[in-house]
């Protein structure tokens, strides 16, 4: 909390910051990395590949499901320019990637389980050679029966784990309710389609191995090099090269990505990049996980909610890896920001032959939101009440209780966002207009879906959650903070350099943010979950309660006043009680050398530990972030084309650090949702994509941006720094029931499955029975 004054040298444990500190803090700053990506210098990891080099190539499952029977690469060794072929017999380590459930095979020996899976590296003296030895490369097979999607017959079999979510009575409550609605719903999966593809280089001819890899997590590569290669932690030094996007889809693959470069180099002795082609990356990497949802509410004659049941069913892929991470925040986003007295929810991940499902921005709650956003319109349909009436009725608010019993603290800010939206939009006039369309070729829609989502790495990944920045005082007066949270365009870098300058009081152009890598620095666990501003603004606060005493201390005795009346404004010591005494930093900190102060300081920040029983009660997240978005849509029901006009998005997200980097992170949120929502769709024919490129997998282009109005309504949430939340992911899981309600709206028929292409419009429209 930032109440009054600032006094470092007392004995308080919190830093207190007056409001008037805000300086940068609230600023739509320009990006610390605007420059080096506009003008193309910025070095992605193709960039620094050296021209003494070798490159690899993996050789791939073609089958979705097989026994290996046999692998010969003596073809593949006789041609010229290759220098080794390594297969699962090569591996000095362990041959199992580190995940949460670590079944995933490093490279493939008996059996494969999707079409893409790793099976053996081929090295060679150039890209081209080491492409067309790989395809030398015999793998005989032994084929299995496989499955692609999710259907309930055999469910029960196919199970990677489950989580569920209990709370009261939902017997009583469905028996108290007077409307229950009842549906089921499906989601596609989604490819990440960050501008650059997955890659790495690794230096293993030293002591050290030397990673440069495209990645959200170096620590989860640093620890994957390690398990396969079988060396200590001490011996991997993981950097992250500037990334091109990454949406959650380098935050496990780069793991084995990586360690299949590390593992080549190491044997070959030589430098080694792994360059993954765009056609190779679609197929093979993780991709959103699919889901079904089954969801029933009620409510009573009033509106209040009474009961929700959901069970809800994500599609894995072939491994377990990431996927109880995203199913326990599916499961506990599926009751939306809303007050429930009773609650039952199931979930399930289930195995099929896909690639292992992974993290994608959101994480399971655009999943989950599509379900109870959908559903909610339903329920106001049946009860001929203003969807945003409902939801303002139901809505969470300071101090109440979350579906998982978590009371909330002060900064709900969700019924602000209900009201904003729907004056904005004029939501209720156009509504029912559009309701009351008559049967013209061209109807118009208006729908709201109400988001939340949570901050952090929930119960299961405490132990990774923290923040670590180094701090230091070059002997020229400038800040540097040194970190390993990784800036891939959501703008890290530009609001850590906000917040470290009015946290010190310096000049903005004295502070220097630079991404150091996994051997300079502690674990500081993976850049996701929406969490790099709420625990590096912490990991800040708290090395500078450390810094800026020393250089208060040394101020006083050049200035002769006592520490406690000085401060330190525009990177300049200053008293508080005599404005003529000041003295630039420079001098303080260049006399501090000569004194041999040493001006660096560690700020390790650890959130308050979330926490659930065996029925996932209790606080499973330190904060929430909330949301409206009003969308409006034009159809053509002729064709089932959709466009969407207009999109209000009102968010709280707590204090904005900058508001056009957190705008810009709604806009590509929304743009990004629009794809699931209305066109990415994944076509697999006997098992096999064969939709891995972006002509045939249709994402969203500059020209389906609809207009877009970001408004941000300013809680405080009194864990994040100067109240600030996390706003990376929720944007695009709130906006797709807002787009498939829209378009209800118009058609006066229910959307249930996404991505809703416009043929399966243009046979929604027909469908009588509905
Ligand atoms: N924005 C851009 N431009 N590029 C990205 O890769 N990743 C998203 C989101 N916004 C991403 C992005 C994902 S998946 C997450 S978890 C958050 O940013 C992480 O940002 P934060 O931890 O800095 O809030
Ligand atoms: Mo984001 S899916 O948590 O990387």
């Amino acid at each position: 909390m930032y109440k009054e004054g600032f006094n470092l040298l007392s004995e308080e444990k919190t830093i207190i910051i007056t409001k008037e500190k805000e300086k940068y803090v609230g600023m739509g700053i320009t990006r610390a990395d605007a420059k080096e990506k506009v003008k193309g210098t910025a070095k992605y990891v193709r960039d620094i590949i050296p021209t003494r080099c070798y490159y690899a190539k993996i050789v791939r499952s073609t089958k979705p499901h097989a026994k290996i029977l046999k692998i010969d690469v003596s073809e593949a060794l006789a041609i010229t320019g290759v220098i080794t072929v390594l297969t699962a017999d090569d591996i000095p380590g362990v041959n199992f990637v580190d995940a949460i459930i670590p079944d995933k095979p490093f490279l493939a020996k008996n059996e494969v389980n999707y079409v893409g899976e790793e099976i053996a590296i081929v090295v060679a003296t150039s890209k081209e050679i080491a492409e067309i030895a790989a395809e030398k490369v015999k793998v005989t097979y032994q084929e299995l029966p496989y499955k692609i999607s999710i259907d309930e017959e055999d469910i029960k079999e196919r199970i990677i784990c489950d989580i569920g979510l209990e709370k009261g009575d939902i017997d009583s409550g469905f028996k108290n309710s007077d409307f229950v609605v009842e549906a089921t719903f499906e989601t596609g999966s989604q490819e990440h389609a960050y501008i650059e593809p997955q890659g790495a280089f690794v230096d293993a001819t030293g002591d050290i191995i030397d990673v440069k890899a495209a990645t959200q997590c170096p620590y989860y590569v640093q620890k994957n090099v390690s398990k396969i290669l079988g060396v200590p932690l001490n011996k991997v030094k993981v950097t992250a090269t500037v990334v091109g996007g990454g949406f959650g889809g380098k935050e496990e693959d780069p793991s084995w990505i990586a360690a299949l470069c590390a593992l080549a180099s190491y044997k070959v002795k030589y430098p080694v990049a792994l360059i993954y082609n765009r056609d190779e990356d679609i197929l093979a990497t993780s991709k959103r996980h699919e889901s079904l949802t089954k969801i029933k509410i009620g409510a009573d004659k009033d509106g209040k909610f009474q009961a929700i049941q959901a069970t809800v069913y994500l599609n894995g892929g072939a491994y377990g890896t990431i996927s109880p991470a995203v199913l326990f925040l599916a499961v506990h986003m599926v009751p939306g920001p809303y007050c429930w007295p009773n609650v039952k929810v199931d979930g399930y991940a289930v195995k099929t032959n896909r690639p292992p499902s992974g993290a994608f921005r959101g994480f399971g709650a655009p999943q989950a939101l599509f379900a109870i956003e959908s559903a909610i319109d339903m329920l106001a349909d049946k009860m001929n009440m203003s969807p945003i009436e409902l939801r303002l009725i139901n809505g969470l608010e300071n101090k109440r209780e979350t579906a998982a019993g978590h009371q909330l603290g002060n900064d709900v800010g969700f019924k602000e966002t209900l009201l904003k939206a729907k004056t904005m939009s004029d939501f209720d006039k156009k509504w029912l207009n559009y309701k009351a369309q008559k049967d013209v070729a061209i109807k118009r829609g208006i729908g709201v879906a109400g988001g939340w989502l949570s901050m952090g790495l929930g119960p299961g990944g405490y132990l990774e959650d923290r923040g670590v920045v180094l701090t230091q005082f070059t002997t020229d007066g400038k800040l540097l903070v040194h970190l390993n949270l990784i800036e891939m365009g959501q703008g890290m870098q530009t609001v850590v350099k906000q917040m470290a300058a009015d946290i010190f009081g310096l000049n903005i152009n004295d502070v220097e943010v630079i991404v150091i890598d996994t051997l300079s620095l502690p674990d500081t666990g993976p850049t996701v979950a929406s969490r790099t501003t709420l625990v590096m603004g912490n990991a800040i606060m708290i090395a500078a309660q450390k810094l800026k005493p020393k250089i208060l201390r040394i101020a006083a005795e050049i200035l002769k006043e006592p520490p406690k009346n000085l401060e330190i404004i525009d990177s300049a010591v200053v008293s508080l009680i005599d404005k003529s005494k000041s003295i630039p930093l420079t001098e303080v900190i260049r006399e501090g050398y000569a004194k041999h102060e040493a001006f660096i300081e560690l700020g390790w920040y650890v959130p308050p530990k979330p926490f659930v029983n065996e029925k996932g009660v209790g606080e499973p997240f330190y904060g929430y972030a909330f949301a409206t978005h009003v969308a409006e849509v034009q159809v053509d029901m002729r064709t089932g084309k959709v466009d969407v006009l207009r999109v209000w998005a009102v968010h709280d997200s707590g204090k904005i650090i900058n508001p056009v980097t957190a705008s810009g992170q709604v806009e590509g949120g929304i743009v990004q949702g629009m794809g699931l929502a209305l066109y990415e769709n994944f076509v697999y024919s006997n098992g096999v994509m064969v939709n891995n490129n972006f002509t045939d997998y249709i994402i969203p282009s500059v020209k389906d941006v609809p207009e877009i109005k970001v408004f941000f309504v300013e809680t405080f949430f009194e864990e994040g720094t100067f109240g600030s939340k996390g706003i990376g992911e929720i944007p695009l899981a709130t906006i797709i029931p807002a787009i498939t309600n829209a378009i209800s709206n118009a058609i006066e028929k229910r959307v249930t499955k996404i991505p809703l292409t416009p043929e399966d419009l243009y046979f929604l429209i027909r469908k009588n029975n509905q």
